[in-house]
């Protein structure tokens, strides 16, 4: 199921605190920076905060600028991002100024909170989620029926650690501000929890006055059929890879990674590199990996293009090499055609042995893109 773009967006003090227990929010960006909260604001569909969040700081939640909110309806968007909060309580102050200030509203809640949400008369939309709230399905939900496809979401630490923690932040945008807190009582950016073992990706450092901007990009492969937004970003490296093979009217254009739990790639490939006109993206990439290496156990292969089951050119099909390695996790994102090989069935045949396969279909465009010569109209 496509989810929204996450954006998870925060400042922090230099010893990782949100805000102070005082009874006024903490401002910890400079003015610059609420600037360019701003415009991130008016580039997203919708931006999201937790109950905690509205009851703590009041926030508007708004587009300031009337040129950024003037170039969204020129865009023929809504003037105001999409308001969202999520309580599993309900209880929420039906004054508060996230109701009354911007555009549509929606407050995704559980059956308990959807009554207690009635009886408050809360001016939102409100969708229960059932006995329980499931982020999966909030996600989908805001996707399939609100058309959100960028999600901002504005804290508090409760929300930004249950989104990383589950493997649904796509980006982190953190500003560290040159304050100290220092009271253990304060809220922190994030709680305890089984976050991944390996480094995140660093994508930016930018200094805005005082303060510095961080972008991350979490890594971590999903786990079984379950994907992650880590996911997705491995298997668009995959498909960008496929666009570096030599071109052939013989054999497909595929790009392959395999990457550890922890979410350190171990290795990338591409069909016929190195000048070997016959070797394939998974085998290119494998053969680079040490077969002893402990970590293949757990490691995923990403490939544009399902593993291949049958081959004229080499002894063992793809998919075979992929066992044998000992990888249990393939995602992909296209299944082979009848191009060259009738019915072949890769994925089929590493499910039947235990693998769990993953197919991400909203990639399966640019995973075609540089085949488009062996597809025909
Ligand atoms: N510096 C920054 O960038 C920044 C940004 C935002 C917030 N903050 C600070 O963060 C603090 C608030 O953070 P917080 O962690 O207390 O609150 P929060 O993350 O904003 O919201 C937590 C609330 O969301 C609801 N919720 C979250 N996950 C849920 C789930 N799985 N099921 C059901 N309900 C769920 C619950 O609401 P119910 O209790 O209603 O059930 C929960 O109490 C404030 O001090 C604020 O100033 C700082």
């Amino acid at each position: 199921m496509p989810y929204p773009h996450v954006l998870l967006s925060a400042a922090v003090s230099l010893d990782g605190y949100l805000d102070d227990t005082g009874p006024e929010r903490l401002l910890l960006s400079s003015p610059a920076d609420f600037d360019r909260v701003d415009e991130v604001r008016a580039s997203v569909d919708a931006i999201l905060v937790g109950a905690g969040t509205i009851r703590a700081d009041n926030p508007r939640l708004l587009v300031n600028s009337p040129e950024r909110r003037a170039a969204r309806t020129a865009e023929g968007k809504p003037e105001y991002p999409l308001k969202v909060t999520v309580s599993g309580s309900g209880d929420l102050d039906p004054t508060a100024k996230f109701w009354h200030t911007g555009g549509e509203k929606v407050l995704y809640t559980t059956d308990d909170g959807a009554r207690r949400a009635a009886a408050l008369g809360l001016a939102a939309d409100v969708v229960s989620l059932g006995p329980g709230l499931d982020w999966r399905r909030l996600l989908e939900h805001l996707h399939d029926v609100r058309g959100v496809e960028r999600l901002m979401v504005e804290g508090g630490g409760t929300i930004h650690t249950q989104l990383l923690l589950q493997g649904l932040a796509d980006e982190l945008q953190l500003v560290l501000a040159p304050v100290f807190v220092g009271d253990e009582k304060a809220p922190r950016l994030f709680g305890p929890g089984g976050y991944q073992g390996g480094r995140l990706r660093l994508v930016e450092s930018r200094r805005i006055e005082d303060v510095v901007l961080m972008r991350y990009e979490p890594t971590a492969p999903g786990t079984g059929p379950v994907p992650s937004a880590a996911d997705h970003h491995w298997l668009r490296l995959a498909c960008a890879l496929a666009d570096q093979c030599p071109p052939s009217r013989t054999a497909f254009s595929v790009g392959a990674v395999v990457v550890a739990a922890d979410g350190t790639e171990l290795a990338r490939g591409h069909s016929r590199e190195a000048g070997d006109p016959t070797v394939h993206a998974e085998e290119a990439a494998l053969a680079k990996i040490d077969p002893a290496d402990p970590r293949l156990a757990d490691a995923t292969v990403y490939s544009s293009l399902e593993p291949c089951a049958r081959r004229a050119s080499r002894p063992k099909p793809c998919s075979r090499l992929i066992l044998e390695a000992g990888v249990r996790r393939v995602v992909t994102a296209w299944r082979e055609p009848d191009t060259f090989v009738e019915e072949a069935d890769g994925n089929g045949l590493l499910a039947a042995a235990g693998v769990d396969v993953v197919l991400l279909e909203d990639h399966e465009a640019s995973a075609k893109a540089p085949n488009a010569h062996l597809l025909g109209g």
